[in-house]
């Protein structure tokens, strides 16, 4: 993976949560996900007035990058408001083991998207359900 890869999918996903719809929460996440072949797709969080209905940054760039035909995810950038940004909720973390197993999870808070805390699929969602046997 080139040296940069990491920062621009950061800001991707710093841009992408700009258009977060987050009017309860006010909590506005923003997600890139980078395929094996260099596309970048991203999403941010959508909130719903009934708000179980809610969608997470992830889950919509997940399903944008997905319903794109796009499968061969190898990085997903989250960005927040946050310190040391936000990490992805258990939801979002089962999705990412099922569609992107491998795949780095690279976490900023939108005020220092500099500094960059990295993780695994793998290390946030040990032994995943990935279907019935
Ligand atoms: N949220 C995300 O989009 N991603 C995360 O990793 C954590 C939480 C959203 C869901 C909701 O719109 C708002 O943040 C507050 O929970």
């Amino acid at each position: 993976m080139a040296k940069n890869t990491r920062r621009i999918l950061i800001e991707a996903a710093a841009r992408a949560r700009r258009q977060a719809v987050a009017p309860y929460s006010r909590f506005q996440v923003g997600a890139a996900l980078l395929t094996r072949g260099g596309e970048i797709v991203t999403g941010a969080n959508v909130e719903s007035a009934s708000y179980g209905l809610t969608c997470c940054a992830e889950r919509v760039a997940l399903f944008a990058a997905l319903t794109q035909g796009k499968r061969d995810l190898i990085a997903v950038a989250v960005v927040a408001r946050a310190p040391g940004g936000a990490m992805p909720c258990g939801a979002c973390r089962q999705l990412l083991a099922e569609y992107a197993p491998g795949a780095k999870v690279w976490i900023a808070d939108s005020r220092s998207l500099t500094k960059v805390r990295a993780f695994t699929v793998e290390r946030l969602l040990p032994g995943a359900f990935k279907g019935v046997p």
